[in-house]
């Protein structure tokens, strides 16, 4: 019983600071422009390397338009659509499945994100 209660202890440590950690990233992000610079060129790289740009274009539109994926979808919605398209709508955008690296989703998303607040900014 005094395990269980020791070992209940750990686990609410370790999710604490978890949870600290990535609010600590997602502050520093929006408190730290360069850290945001450095994330959304990485994402720049990628939306060029996995093809995005051939169907939307430098600025998120062309053969599809993607200004206004992030107000539709959060982060998740965005990561599984890109993942799996046909299970939010009947797109010919190709399911990326496994194709992108799970490390590569944070500055891919980053840049979609950007596109759009581009977008909407002018
Ligand atoms: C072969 C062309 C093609 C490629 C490559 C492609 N897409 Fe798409 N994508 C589309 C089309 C067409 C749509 C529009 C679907 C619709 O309007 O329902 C779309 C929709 C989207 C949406 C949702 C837009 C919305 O508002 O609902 C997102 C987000 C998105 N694409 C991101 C990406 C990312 C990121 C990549 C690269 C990893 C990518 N796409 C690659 C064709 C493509």
């Amino acid at each position: 019983m005094k395990k269980l209660l020791w070992l209940s202890g750990i686990s609410i440590l370790l999710f604490a600071g978890s949870q600290l950690l990535a609010g600590g990233y997602a502050k520093a992000l929006q408190t730290d422009p360069k850290a945001r610079k450095a994330l959304l060129a990485k994402g720049k790289t990628l939306y060029v390397k996995h093809q995005c740009q051939s169907c939307h274009g430098e600025k998120g539109v062309l053969q599809g338009d993607l200004r206004a994926a992030f107000t539709k979808y959060n982060d998740e919605e965005l990561k599984q659509y890109i993942k799996n398209p046909r299970s939010y709508s009947n797109t010919t955008m190709p399911v990326y499945g496994e194709l992108i690296p799970e490390t590569d989703y944070p500055a891919l998303l980053e840049y979609v994100k950007f596109l759009g607040e581009s977008a909407f900014k002018k």
